[in-house]
């Protein structure tokens, strides 16, 4: 439970005693959480644990009701999406919010086309390029409409798209959920080139084989509050018992059942 990057370089982003409250319903409570420059911190925790509450307050869609957060070393309050976006934290949420009819560089630079005054459409094609050649990504062409790619290569695109700001943190809400297995490994490929960027990224998923394969550390929520940091060598146990914070029921039923199975 130990935390293997103390004592490394001061983090992009820390949370301390970060809490938010829905009416009555306390989604989180005193979080902590740091973020840095080229890491793949993973949030995993069960239906409700608050991760989506969490990626919503760092991406400055929800206010906290209390704590702090410090991007960079200076505090900061992420009273809005546009205030998030231009401290350098984007978010691809997991509905993707590309627009099928448009091509691919259109949807890159959807919000934020270049030139003062007119789309220049040659740099906006050769930045698009550029860009999804350095990610190493497979699309086939950048003027294909979205609704002719694949799964994989939607969620290539949106993840391009967050990069084109040049943020600090990137947030990932379920990149692999609707997925097959091939589409699944190009997503972890292209996070791992994110991360090699240098950017801190923040990796939602319920899937604990693609946490696994590229978190540097796990983060797990449970009930809205932290319940330890892992590493990928962790056990499926261990991080089970962490997430569903029960040891004595999920793990130990199952070994009771396995064990009557073979007394059977
Ligand atoms: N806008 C809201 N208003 C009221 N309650 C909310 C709101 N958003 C979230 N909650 C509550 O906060 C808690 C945490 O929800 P959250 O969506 O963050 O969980 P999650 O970890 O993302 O779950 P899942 O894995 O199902 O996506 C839940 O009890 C949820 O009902
Ligand atoms: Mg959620």
């Amino acid at each position: 439970m130990t935390d293997p990057r103390e004592g490394a370089a001061q983090p992009i982003l820390k949370l301390r005693g970060v809490s938010k409250q829905f009416g009555a319903v306390q989604a989180l409570k005193d979080i902590e959480l740091d973020v840095h420059a080229g890491e793949v911190v993973a949030l995993v925790g069960d239906n409700g644990a608050g991760k989506s509450t969490l990626v919503k307050v760092l991406a400055g869609v929800h206010q906290p009701t209390d704590g702090a957060i410090e991007f960079m070393g200076q505090p900061v309050t992420l009273d809005s999406p546009g205030k998030a976006l231009e401290l350098g934290i984007a978010t691809v949420f997991q509905d993707l919010a590309l627009c099928e009819n448009l091509d691919v560089v259109a949807n890159l630079f959807l919000g934020h086309e270049l030139g003062p005054w007119a789309l220049d459409e040659v740099q906006m094609e050769v930045r698009a390029w550029t860009l999804l050649q350095e990610l190493a990504a497979r699309i086939p062409s950048v003027r294909e409409p979205v609704a002719s790619l694949s799964g994989g290569q939607r969620q290539t695109v949106a993840i391009a798209r967050s990069l084109l700001l040049d943020p600090k943190v990137i947030m990932l809400d379920e990149p692999t959920a609707a997925l097959g297995v091939a589409q699944t490994a190009e997503v972890l490929n292209l996070i791992e080139r994110v991360r090699d960027r240098g950017h801190g990224v923040i990796l939602i998923s319920h899937n604990m084989e693609d946490v696994r394969a590229v978190a540097d550390r796990i983060v797990v929520l449970r009930l809205g509050q932290n319940n330890g940091v892992f590493t990928a060598e962790t056990s499926n146990a261990e991080l089970v018992a962490a997430i569903t914070g029960a040891t004595e029921n999920a793990v130990s039923r199952r070994r009771a059942r396995k064990l009557e199975e073979v007394e059977q």
